[in-house]
This record gives C-alpha cells, structure tokens and sequence, in this order.
C-alpha cells in the first residue's frame, strides 16, 4: 500500500515520522520473506495517537512491526501501511534493578547491557533476535525463562482506547508464549526488575545458552525460530524429526536439517512456499500422532 494521501503525507515530518516507500519485507523479516508496503518509521511516542487518529480518519490500515524476527508475511503488494519504532539513543537507562528499556531496543544487547552492570536472569533469551517490545508480546522465554517474570511496569498505545497507557507488571498476565495484550496493543516501554549477579557469574550462564543454541539451532540462515508451539509435555521438534522431515522442502522454504521446529528460507522462498511447507507437516503430525500444532510464528497474510 502507498500513502498517496496528501493530508497524510503533509503530517509526517511535523509528528516525528519518517516515511519509507516501496519497503520489503524480505529486508524487514529474518525470514527474508514478504511482499512491500510503505514503512513509517516512528521517532516521537507522544505523536502515536495523533498519527494513528489520522490514518484511521483517512481510512488507511496499518499494522506495528517489531523486529521482524518471528514474522511471516504474505507475498506481493500488501494491503496495509506497516508502523515501526525508531530506537531512542540511549534506549536502556538503569536504577539500581530497573532498567528501563524503549520497546526497539535489540533483546540481545539489553541482555548483555544490563549484564555489564551486574543485573541478570535474562541469560536464557541471549541468541534471540529481535526487539524487548517484540519478546514482550509474545513473552519469549528460552532455557526455562522467560521476559514475563522481570516485567514490572509497561508504557504501550493501547488501539482500542485510542491512548497511551502504563500498566503494572500484575496487570498483565504471561503464559507460554502468550500475553494478555490485545493484538492491536503496540508496546512502547518496559521496566524490568531483573536480580543481582556479578557480570562474571551472568557470562557463564550466557556462554552456556549460546553453546546449546548453537550445536541445536540453524542460527546462520534465515528462520523466525521455531514454527510452532510445543504442545503440553511434548516437542513439535522431536515429533517432526521422529517423522523424518528434516530437509522437506516447498521450493527453497525448507525443514532445517538441524533442529526440526525451525522452517529456513534456503534462498527465494515465497511466502506460498512457506506456509504450504508449514500446512503440510502440520497434517502430517496430526495424522501420526494426533496432535494439532499451534503456530509459534505470527502470520500477516494479506
Ligand atoms: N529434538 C529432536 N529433533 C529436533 C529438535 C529437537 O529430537 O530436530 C528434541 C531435542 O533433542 C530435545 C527436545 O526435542 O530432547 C526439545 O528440543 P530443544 O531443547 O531444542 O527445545 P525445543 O522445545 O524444540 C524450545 C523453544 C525454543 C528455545 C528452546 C531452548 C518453543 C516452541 N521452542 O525449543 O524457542 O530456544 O526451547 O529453550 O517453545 C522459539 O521460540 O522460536 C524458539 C526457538
């Protein structure tokens, strides 16, 4: 979609707003997969609703893009403006054990930024990629933790109210994978409260999740992690290595043949290609072992 509206246009520079024409989302996903849309990248929090009152007076769709790390999008030209937020210099600001962390903050570097000042617990999310406002939605978690249990207070424009709002950490609740946030929540800050550790103690900790990830993980080539969700007290991965797909492949979208969960653009994946390859080894999980695999990645197909 192209903002053609002169209105539109005209507001931008004065709200802080950067527009990118004709992006990809081959160069926006890790998955290196997706159709174009014009980019607006966003500079100014307090602009938000003012930004999106206007959009949504002209009629215009958009969606809130993180980092693009556990994304799918939909092939060709889409039919939605996509919103990103610029990350403010410095993006992480510490107070004993609080850091407050702008939501396009890089997960990996607030790993180790806070770990340089001796705060830690988020060892097992280093290797991630992505941004904090990301593995906040979705609650990321790795090697038994996850973002949740740090969160203490989190800044977000909320679509419904139309506003910005702060809400506590016992506001919001974190499941697997899932979040009480609404869809259309767009996460702007978090303040975690992460425990003491001298840096030396959190380093051990991060060397040995980033060893495990390695020898388990196609890191290296393009992916948006793991595909789906485990199910209660099983692992999609084993499951669909026990079927033999590592290596299945739909054009170049392809079953790693590393870690079996974790689906890899091999070159010019379409966005077809990967969602055929992922419709065809959930039937066939279902058949063999009666089992309906959730999706992990987020899906914008237009
Ligand atoms: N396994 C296989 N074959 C495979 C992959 C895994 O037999 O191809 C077996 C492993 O040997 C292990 C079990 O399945 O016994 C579980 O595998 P792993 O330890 O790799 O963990 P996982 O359950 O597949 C989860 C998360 C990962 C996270 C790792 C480490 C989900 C869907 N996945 O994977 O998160 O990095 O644990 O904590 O919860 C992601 O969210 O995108 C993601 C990659």
């Amino acid at each position: 979609m192209r903002v053609r509206d002169t209105k539109i246009v005209a507001a931008l520079p004065e709200l802080g707003v950067e527009l990118k024409p004709g992006t990809s989302f081959s160069e926006l996903t890790s998955l290196g997969i997706g159709g174009t849309t014009d980019l607006l990248r966003i500079t100014k929090h307090d602009a938000i609703p003012e930004l999106l009152n206007l959009l949504d007076a002209q009629g215009v769709p958009y969606k809130f893009l993180g980092g693009g790390s556990n994304l799918l999008v939909g092939d060709g030209e889409l039919p939605w403006l996509v919103l990103q937020l610029v990350s403010p210099d410095p993006d992480i600001v510490l107070e004993g054990r609080f850091a407050q962390v702008h939501a396009a903050a890089d997960l990996g570097r607030t790993v180790t930024f806070c770990a340089k000042h001796d705060l830690g617990g988020m060892e097992g999310l280093i290797g991630v990629p992505g941004t904090v406002g990301g593995a906040l939605r979705m609650n990321a978690g790795a090697y038994g933790m996850q973002i949740g249990s740090y969160v203490r207070q989190v800044k977000l424009y909320r679509a419904a109210a139309r506003k910005l709002e702060t809400l506590e950490g016992d506001q919001i609740s974190f499941e697997y994978r899932h979040t009480s946030f609404a869809p259309d929540d767009m996460m702007l800050a978090v303040k975690l409260e992460l425990p003491s550790k001298p840096y030396r103690e959190i380093l051990k900790g991060i060397r040995i999740c980033n060893e495990k990830r390695r020898a388990s993980q196609p890191l290296g080539q393009k992916s948006a992690g793991c595909i789906f969700k485990n199910p209660p007290g099983a692992s999609a991965g084993r499951m669909i290595d026990e079927l033999g797909l590592k290596g299945l492949n739909v054009g170049d979208a392809r079953v790693s043949d590393r870690h079996a969960n974790f689906f890899v653009n091999a070159g010019k994946a379409s966005a077809k290609d990967m969602l055929t390859l992922i419709a065809d080894v959930r039937e066939r999980v279902q058949k063999s072992f009666g089992v309906i695999l959730d999706h992990e990645v987020v899906v914008w197909n237009a």
